[in-house]
């Protein structure tokens, strides 16, 4: 009979949080080095193992450390930190992935990352700036971080992502991001409009896959930056939760923190019904 991978957690069990925390990181290690297919990150795993133990704290805990979503609650973590450490999670090696407002191309890089597999066969990145200083700035990161063979699978346009379905096929993105407003350090009257950031996201929708997110940041406290934040709150309050699923993080005490919103499209459902929902969207 093969051993338990659990049996060796006692040795980590401390009555210090700290210490908690940090045997959770070499408890997942522990795990991994056993059971390669449970995966770093599988949380589930960790909650079953602290519930074999009374432990509470190690849930939060990665390979990396707590969660970069228990840290940004904690207020250490930034906006971009958790947002591309879930995308991580979600974009598989093959997907399609797009960035809506590339700028420095920061964003554009942890989605090719994850999207492309290492041989540059397989994984597609579509990039959108209205700036071509900003468009020639993400060509410049991405053939940093990218192999040749792995370029020739990105398309930068330089134009407004609200063209998006003229680029990404229905159904075919499995990430989709915007980081509204201005980049920083650039000319802020090339900002993303509460029109055409609208029309971008609901044609977003019409791309993304089953089981895709579409990952906006916002900021509120520029002119315009409320009503595009209030446009898209009051399209995502009407989407179905059969469908969807739409989350909101920020910092509700720092007058310039930008807030997240999230839309998961549900994995396809079996039945025609559902099916016939996200037609309809
Ligand atoms: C906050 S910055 C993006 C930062 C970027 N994600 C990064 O990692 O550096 C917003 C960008 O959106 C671009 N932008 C503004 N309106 C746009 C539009 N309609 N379509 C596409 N990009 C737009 C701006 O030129 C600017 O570079």
């Amino acid at each position: 009979m093969r051993s338990s991978p659990f049996l060796s957690f006692k040795q980590f069990v401390s009555t210090e949080h700290r210490n908690y925390i940090a045997s959770g990181v070499r408890l997942v290690r522990a795990v991994h080095l056993r059971r390669p297919q449970v995966g770093l990150l599988d949380t589930g795993c960790l909650q079953r193992v602290a519930r074999r133990s009374n432990l509470v704290a190690p849930i939060a805990a990665t390979s990396e450390g707590v969660e970069p979503f228990v840290e940004f609650v904690m207020g250490s973590a930034r906006v971009t930190t958790v947002a591309h450490r879930m995308w991580e999670r979600i974009v598989q090696p093959g997907d399609t992935v797009v960035d809506g407002t590339c700028g420095n191309g920061s964003d554009t890089v942890a989605l090719a990352k994850a999207a492309m597999s290492p041989d540059g066969k397989y994984g597609r990145v579509v990039g959108f700036d209205i700036q071509s200083e900003a468009i020639a700035s993400t060509q410049s990161a991405l053939e940093t971080a990218l192999t040749p063979a792995q370029m020739q699978r990105v398309e930068l346009i330089h134009g407004c992502h609200s063209a998006i379905s003229d680029y990404v096929g229905p159904l075919e993105a499995r990430l989709i991001c915007f980081n509204l407003g201005y980049l920083p350090g650039g000319d802020h009257s090339l900002i993303t409009q509460p029109q055409t950031s609208l029309d971008a996201v609901k044609a977003s929708m019409e791309v993304l896959m089953p089981d895709g997110l579409i990952s906006i940041v916002a900021y509120t406290r520029h002119e315009g930056g409320q009503e595009e934040y209030d446009n898209i709150c009051d399209l995502a309050e009407t989407l179905s939760p059969k469908v969807w699923t739409v989350t909101t993080q920020g910092v509700m005490n720092r007058r310039k923190s930008p807030i997240m919103i999230h839309l998961h499209k549900k994995p396809l459902a079996r039945s025609r019904q559902a099916t016939a929902m996200y037609r309809e969207g």
